[in-house]
């Protein structure tokens, strides 16, 4: 016995790894392959001895995992692997100032995959180069948290399509330019997974897969130290089965997180991604990558062993669809998001600070903070770069360090209280129509839901709310990174209210931003007498001179103080000695930049947006929620 156990149990050294290596070539396993692998293999077989090192299972799963690749490998399309060549030529393609990103739900903004497919005029028009497609693998009838329980990864949802429609859409957007991103929601399943299903009845092979507790002992002592993320649904992060048992959801009831200490999990997690990876798909949005490992006495978020498990999903995909990338979903302390983004991790990560602190600089008129995060936060390692976004389909969390704030003087807790009371409309002065999402009265916490142009005042009729919108989109437009739109958001869409009415959406008030798609407001859009028209001329304008500004290209920011509290500032490098230099005034008033400030740089400068030159000598006045890029030659 203790023989065998040895025999496959993971070994640190090269050992295991030549062990696999000659078994791949004795398999006739492509020469590319191997390449790739003899690259790779020796990061995974740390990661896995680090991960798995003590369980008697490890080897043969390492051993197993690699096949798995070798057979992706061999399977993968010819025109995908002309992707993955194409890519390593040119690995900083998603750095460039060409990129555009749209997010929408299948349904609700086409009715299903052919619909999506039909709007590729509309998406050429608007210059996407990046498509993200929410949610939509099977998933269970009514809630499913917006596709978010998937109940199988290799099966679309019969309402939305096929996966063979799926892969050739994936097809004629790369055609078109557009890489497909499509959600890897990892970290749970549905309870109707088939996995979920043989765990529950003690399937053999099955029963770890999730954490399954037969009484409260140990769901207890795990709550000790771990949040509420879905107090509206149940409190804590377990739930009771029919049976009486506890199993972990961190989310919704009917998600169930997977055991990742578990080395077969993640074998059938590669297997899941791998299929997907060869349907075509160019960037998975890695979701919920804080929650991903459990540890008692910890608050089990953005453990060492989270990252070590993404390292070793990464090393997977480097051997057998090395074009592809990883977007990290981690809405936590900054500090920990960056923990997520490297080229070995995740290439490209959501950029929620940056998010949350426009609104914060739009409520309080006061851009330090988000200046103060773009001078500290934003420097990302080479090889990889923010995704850039105004809202997503989630709600907004403040998730500014209390640290940072404190320099400022601002308190952190009253501060966030604050934020939800202004976006919410309930504090004076508010011109936001937002609502409230799992509001905790236990711990006070609690975010904010709306659409771009409910919460910057276009639902209230504010006047400023039309360059709020633009005001907060220019910002994601030029900070570097890939700017994502959420589609409607161009036509300025308001909040629908109607969800209150659907028994599966009423309990989450994110479906208030999730509406159809506006097809009055698209109708509008060339029209300069409409809010959707002047939206979305002056929206397609920053997307074009973006485009044409190589300047935007990568992620090198040079804080820019014009020592004016309201006015958020930053030069963006380009060819030697001249730089696009970003004026963005937060507030309802003007704001004054004087000469002095601007003596830097030459008096000649040319403003990128409106084609005209500009006369910096005797400083400068920005309109109330101004924004103005500036080609300057630095002195
Ligand atoms: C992510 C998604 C969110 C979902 C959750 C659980 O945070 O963005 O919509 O509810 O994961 O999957």
């Amino acid at each position: 016995m203790r023989q065998a156990l040895l025999v496959t149990q993971l070994h640190s050294g090269s050992h295991d790894v030549a062990r696999i290596l000659s078994s791949l070539t004795d398999a006739q396993a492509e020469r590319e392959f191997l390449t790739g692998a003899e690259l790779h293999l020796p990061r995974l077989h740390e990661l896995f001895v680090r991960l798995y090192g003590d369980r008697p299972d490890g080897f043969e799963r390492l051993a197993s995992i690699v096949d798995l690749a070798r057979r992706s490998w061999v399977s993968r399309p010819r025109a995908l692997k002309a992707l993955d060549r194409e890519r390593a030529s040119d690995p900083d393609w998603f750095e460039s100032e060409r990129m555009l990103g749209g997010v929408c739900y299948v349904d609700r903004y086409a009715g299903g995959l052919s619909g999506i497919r039909d709007s590729m005029p509309y998406f050429r028009e608007l210059g996407l180069t990046y498509l993200h497609l929410m949610p939509l693998f099977d998933s269970p009838e009514g809630n499913s948290d917006g596709g978010y329980a998937v109940s199988s990864y290799r099966r679309v949802n019969p309402k939305l399509g096929t996966m063979e429609e799926l892969a050739e859409l994936a097809a004629d957007l790369r055609r078109a330019g557009i890489s497909l991103v499509v959600d890897f929601i990892f970290n749970h399943t549905s309870n109707e997974h088939e996995w979920a299903q043989k765990a529950i009845s003690g399937e053999a092979g099955y029963e770890d897969f999730y954490l399954i507790f037969p009484d409260r002992e140990m769901p207890d002592a795990y709550e000790r130290t771990t949040r509420e993320i879905f107090p509206d649904d149940h409190p804590g992060s377990f739930v009771q089965l029919d049976d009486g048992r506890w199993i972990w959801a961190t989310f919704y009831h009917f998600q169930w997180d997977l055991n990742y200490a578990n080395p077969a999990v993640f074998e059938a997690m590669a297997g899941e991604m791998l299929f997907l990876a060869n349907q075509g798909v160019e960037i998975l949005r890695m979701d919920a990558v804080a929650f991903i490992w459990k540890q008692l006495g910890t608050p089990c978020e953005s453990l060492p062993e989270a990252h070590l498990l993404l390292q070793a999903f990464n090393a997977v995909l480097r051997m057998a669809a090395p074009g592809m990338l990883f977007k990290s979903e981690a809405i936590v302390h900054p500090d920990e998001v960056v923990s997520y983004i490297s080229p070995d991790e995740c290439q490209i990560s959501y950029n929620p600070l940056q998010m949350a602190l426009t609104w914060e600089a739009l409520a309080t008129r006061d851009g330090r903070l988000l200046q103060q995060a773009l001078e500290r936060r934003h420097a990302l390692p080479a090889g990889t770069a923010w995704v850039n976004y105004v809202r997503s389909h989630d709600d907004i969390g403040w998730t500014f360090a209390d640290e940072d704030a404190a320099e400022l003087g601002i308190d952190g807790y009253p501060h966030r209280r604050f934020l939800n009371d202004f976006y919410v409309g309930r504090a004076e002065g508010s011109f936001a129509r937002g609502v409230p999402f799992q509001e905790n009265p236990r711990t006070g916490d609690a975010r904010v839901t709306g659409t771009t142009a409910s919460l910057a005042g276009i639902e209230a009729g504010d006047a400023g709310g039309e360059d709020r919108v633009i005001l907060a989109h220019a910002l994601a437009l030029s900070t570097g990174g890939i700017p994502l739109l959420y589609l409607g958001d161009e036509v300025a869409q308001l909040n629908d209210y109607s969800y209150a009415e659907r028994a599966e959406e009423a309990g989450d008030s994110r479906w208030v931003h999730r509406p159809h798609r506006p097809a009055e407001r698209y109708a509008d859009r060339t029209d300069a007498d409409t809010v959707a028209g002047r939206v979305y001329s002056r929206l397609t304008r920053l997307t074009e001179v973006r485009r044409s500004t190589p300047e935007f290209a990568g992620n090198e920011l040079v804080a820019f103080d014009t020592h004016v509290a309201s006015v958020v500032a930053f030069l963006r490098p380009g060819d030697v000695g001249f730089a696009v230099l970003v004026l963005t005034n937060v507030a309802d008033s003007p704001a004054e930049i004087d000469a002095v400030t601007l003596s830097g740089l030459a008096p000649e400068a040319l403003d990128l947006v409106a084609v005209h030159p500009v006369w910096l000598g005797a400083g400068l006045t920005l309109a109330p929620h101004g924004v103005r890029w500036l080609r300057v030659r630095l002195r």
